[in-house]
């Protein structure tokens, strides 16, 4: 399979401005062909995804959904509601929900299953909150993947997006840290018995067109989950673009 690029948008873009992103980003990765490029936004301009991308090879996706299909959920948002919209991918357990909503690995996993229900694949972003020591952060991943390993891994990603490098002010994690990190999950997800050495672990963190080449050229690296920087179609191009020798 190819490596996987993709993007969340966080909470930018209204459905004007993903319309401009959209059409300024799609010719310029049209030529990407050994890879699986996507592109996650807020719920409110998906449509305009579904709009702009149809027919292209850019897949897109939501950023969060309500663990239950449909109820009694003021404001809430649920996986037949972005299926419907054509979404390939939906992401969970981002740092920032898990910071700003408290959302719990339980909760994450719930997530997960609902957006699998529904045929599309999660996005399961995983990391430590503090950097330590390795020891110290496969133990942290080691109780954030509990749950996930018993969901379906045909459909699962695994973002590995360790906080402190996440976000304005931050740097990416070195490549080499990165490398050992995503081992340990690909070990974690092998323990299953379960095929989960198919798994894709993608890297999240301040990536730019700088760190790309070096995050991919990390063994048990398959792609490389893109924020802040991506918000210029131009430099989200570029990184769709990072050649990769390994
Ligand atoms: P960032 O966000 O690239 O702006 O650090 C990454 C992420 O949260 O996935």
């Amino acid at each position: 399979m190819g490596l996987l690029i993709g993007t969340s948008s966080k909470m930018n873009l209204t459905s004007s401005e993903a319309a401009a992103y959209l059409d300024a980003l799609r010719p310029m990765v049209a030529d990407v062909d050994d890879r699986i490029l996507f592109v996650l936004l807020p719920f409110t301009s998906i449509w305009v995804a579904r709009d702009r991308l149809a027919g292209s090879n850019v897949r897109w996706g939501a950023q969060d959904v309500h663990p239950e299909d449909a109820g009694a959920h003021t404001g809430d948002v649920s996986a037949p509601m972005v299926a419907d919209l054509g979404c390939t991918y939906v992401e969970v357990g981002h740092h920032e929900r898990r910071r700003d909503y408290g959302e719990t690995d339980e909760l994450v996993a719930a997530k997960v299953a609902a957006a699998q229900r529904w045929g599309m694949t999660a996005i399961a972003c995983v990391g430590e909150a503090r950097r330590g020591t390795l020891d110290e952060v496969a133990e942290v991943l080691d109780k954030q993947l509990r749950r996930l390993v018993e969901c379906d891994l045909a459909r699962l990603v695994i973002a590995y997006e360790p906080a402190w490098a996440i976000g304005v002010g931050s740097q990416a994690a070195p490549p080499e840290w990165v490398g050992k990190a995503h081992a340990a999950i690909r070990e974690r997800l092998a323990a299953t018995g379960a095929p989960g050495s198919d798994v894709p672990i993608i890297y999240g963190g301040s990536v730019g067109p700088n760190e790309g080449a070096a995050l991919l050229e990390q063994p048990d690296v398959d792609g490389l989950f893109v924020g802040r920087q991506a918000l210029d179609p131009r430099v989200f191009a570029a990184i769709a673009h990072t050649p990769v020798q390994r």
